[in-house]
């Protein structure tokens, strides 16, 4: 097997020098079983790495377990990853094996491992040295055998120096070093993975895929990309779901690339501002504004819910990403704030279990907002005499959704 035929095996795209190197280096290592450790910006594609380990290794029929330890609270970390005995602590009813247990003879994929509580990277360290453990609560020694390959876009050299991260740990963990470079190292990959992309969201929402002028093709290659390859990818749906032209110029493109530097720096700089609104003040109003920005786009989102269900799911798209989205505007560092789940694999890969769509969670208007709505109403119904039909179409909401309305307000 070669480097192109785990791309196209692992949907990896891309043909940038960086990137073929770091694939190969994982096919090289796949084979022993060594530690690695892959380092890079978040969204910048580390996931597939462990993956491609895994499945190149004789362990490939053992189980792969991806453990997100930036999710786990510190109090129960060493439970998940060693189990535990009966009673070892408070509600700790029963005994429970750990993922190291779980995963005998095969791979654990430690993402975030920086994230780990020196406590806990103590016991890493021994299983790591000696194949050995124990469980919370419990003096006997269990075997495992166990690769282990980790994640973490954290400057680990820095963390040691602050005395987050183990020293020791770090040298073991760092046995092989895989380092995915970010997006804006890899120009030459981007306007592939956005023609990629954009085919696989055509095909999902049922439209022609996005074509870019050439100078969106620049604009695109020359932006700055903090959130790499999955804001890129956020970036492509967002467009293929608001755009009705396919054909897109580097104005409407400009409209998706966030420029922190532009939209926040320049109020908190504000010379006259400064007088009256501390910093502190500022940003409350930065994030209230996106408040009430998510706060219009959920009412619209609201809107184009009907029944239908593609239309359903795209809602919920822009709704996720919009949120991810502001969430990068404000935010001037890359944390992947948006992945907080811990996924099991056992031979199968990530399921999407995306849970139902629920508009009426989505509303939580402030009182004012709900007052406003009540006057809008109120007013509808006087203008159309009472005639739901004809208010509900004036209000752009459906006669469902003002029944549920008028009876929430208790409008006469
Ligand atoms: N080279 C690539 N080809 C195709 N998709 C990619 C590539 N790199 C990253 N992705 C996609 O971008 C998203 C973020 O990648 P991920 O591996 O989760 O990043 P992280 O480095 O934060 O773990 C995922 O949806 C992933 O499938
Ligand atoms: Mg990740």
């Amino acid at each position: 097997m070669d480097v192109q035929n785990v791309k196209q095996r692992f949907g990896i795209i891309g043909n940038s020098t960086l990137l073929n190197r770091a694939i190969d280096v994982a096919m090289q290592v796949a084979s022993t079983d060594l530690t690695v450790l892959i380092t890079g910006e978040s969204g910048s594609g580390k996931e597939v790495f462990p993956q491609i380990i895994h499945h190149l290794s004789p362990r490939k029929h053992g189980n792969y377990i991806a453990v997100n330890c930036g999710a786990i609270p510190e109090g129960t970390i060493d439970s998940e990853l060693f189990g535990h005995e009966k009673g070892s602590f408070t509600g700790a009813h029963e005994a429970r094996k750990g993922y190291f247990e779980v995963a005998n003879g095969g791979t654990i994929f430690l993402d975030e491992v920086a994230e780990l509580p020196l406590s806990t990277q103590v016991r890493l360290l021994r299983v790591l040295e000696s194949g050995e453990f124990m469980k919370v609560g419990s003096s006997k020694m269990i075997k495992t055998d166990v690769r282990v390959v980790a994640a973490t876009n954290v400057n680990v050299p820095e963390a040691i120096e602050k005395g987050k991260f183990r020293q020791d740990l770090y040298y073991r963990l760092n046995s092989v070093p895989i380092y995915i470079p970010p997006l804006r190292e890899r120009k030459e990959d981007i306007h592939l993975l956005f023609r990629k992309f954009s085919a696989d969201f055509a095909e999902k929402y049922r439209m022609p895929p996005l074509r870019l002028s050439e100078s969106a093709v620049q604009m695109l290659e020359n932006y700055r990309w903090p959130g790499n390859v999955r804001q890129l990818k956020n970036i492509t749906e967002q467009i293929s779901i608001i755009e009705q032209d396919k054909q897109i110029d580097a104005e409407s493109l400009h409209q998706y690339l966030p420029d922190t530097n532009q939209r926040v720096l320049p109020v908190l700089y504000d010379k006259n501002q400064e007088e009256h609104f501390s910093e502190r003040d500022l940003l409350y109003k930065v994030l209230f504004d996106m408040r009430s920005d998510i706060n219009d786009l959920k009412q619209a989102v609201i809107q184009i819910l009907d029944n239908d269900k593609v239309s359903m799911e795209k809602s919920r798209a822009i709704l996720v990403k919009s949120a991810d989205q502001e969430h990068l505007n404000l935010m001037h560092h890359n944390q992947d704030n948006f992945e907080h789940e811990v996924k099991i694999m056992h031979h199968r890969d990530d399921e999407d279990k995306s849970e139902e769509f629920h508009p009426t969670e989505v509303i939580e208007e402030s009182l004012s907002l709900q007052d406003k709505e009540k006057e809008m109403i109120r007013k509808a119904l006087e203008k159309h005499h009472g005639k739901r039909k004809d208010a509900a179409d004036e209000l752009g909401i459906s006669e469902r959704t003002l029944y549920r309305k008028i009876k929430e307000y208790k409008i006469r």
